[in-house]
């Protein structure tokens, strides 16, 4: 296989071969640190995508089964697309700063992302290093950081289920809370592989901070969330790596380290794409 670096964060790796203990390995090790792997030429249907998935880590099927592909449930589907005039997964997935499955106990070690109808506009996925934003922050930023928690929660962005339509908000709002309840961890964290700091809050999923004192910091996460280039809503901070991909190419990126946003086109264009996440049994 052939590594190369491209603008902004990540490598492009052509000639993979998963069937090669030496290119899982080297893909490894560029995943943690590079953060992002671009894998051309890819053509593979979804069980064979779930397999790559499994030479990288343990899959683990998404716990809302509307986003499960209907013959290979660890396959995640964002689609616009019907099939046989049936919904398949859910449409518009994940259009707010977040890391995949952040207000889970334990998120998402890699994901890995296998867009399969591409739109011709808008199309990619944003990224921001959340190692290098902690790398960034002030002395004292990083000091008042000391000590904190994060309190993260799906409750902002669960979508609504066809199975929802009719009953009262608060009902759904409380059967998430009792199902995926907040979770809280340092808000700065040392990456298992790296060694790195990362500044673990998503504009999406983070709720709050406290602070040593058990005090809550609204202010504080206003600007660690700025910090990072999260509030810019014209995406031009320069931490923001926009990631476009073609036919053909899978992402797979380090989950821990990096924040993602999708960006959905515009235009009323069919965009399919499959996603495998899995934990690579590390503890971190
Ligand atoms: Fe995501």
């Amino acid at each position: 296989m052939r590594i190369s670096p491209q603008d902004g964060i990540g490598v492009i790796v052509e000639n993979f071969d998963s069937a090669s203990d030496d290119d899982v390995a080297q893909l490894k090790r560029a995943v943690y640190r590079d953060k992002i792997v671009v894998l051309k030429g890819q053509d593979l249907d979804p069980h064979e995508f779930l397999a790559l998935g499994r030479r990288l880590g343990r899959p683990e099927t998404y716990y809302e089964p509307i986003y499960q592909h209907p013959e290979v449930p660890e396959v995640f589907v964002s689609s616009n697309v019907p099939k046989d005039g049936k919904q398949i997964g859910v449409p518009k997935t994940g259009k707010f700063w977040h890391s995949d499955y952040q207000f889970m106990p334990r998120p998402f070690d890699i994901t890995l992302i296998y867009p399969q109808v591409i739109p011709t506009r808008n199309r990619g996925t944003l990224f921001i290093d959340l190692c290098k934003a902690y790398e960034n922050l002030s002395e004292e930023l990083k000091l008042a950081v000391k000590g904190t928690t994060a309190t993260h929660s799906v409750r902002r962005y669960f979508k609504i289920r066809p199975t929802d339509v009719y009953r009262p908000i608060s009902e759904v709002i409380e059967e998430v809370d009792a199902k995926t309840p907040p979770v809280i961890s340092p808000t700065a964290q040392q990456h298992p592989h790296t060694d790195e700091t990362i500044l673990y809050l998503s504009e999406g999923f983070t709720l709050s901070i406290t602070d040593a004192n058990g005090v809550d910091r609204p202010d504080m996460l206003r600007e660690l969330l700025a910090a990072t280039g999260q509030l810019d809503d014209t995406h031009q901070h320069p931490a923001i790596h926009l990631q476009t991909f073609e036919q053909g190419d899978m992402l797979v990126w380090d989950n821990r380290s990096l924040v993602h946003r999708a960006v959905h086109t515009t235009a009323p264009e069919p965009t399919v794409s499959f996603r495998v996440t899995v934990y690579d049994d590390v503890a971190g």
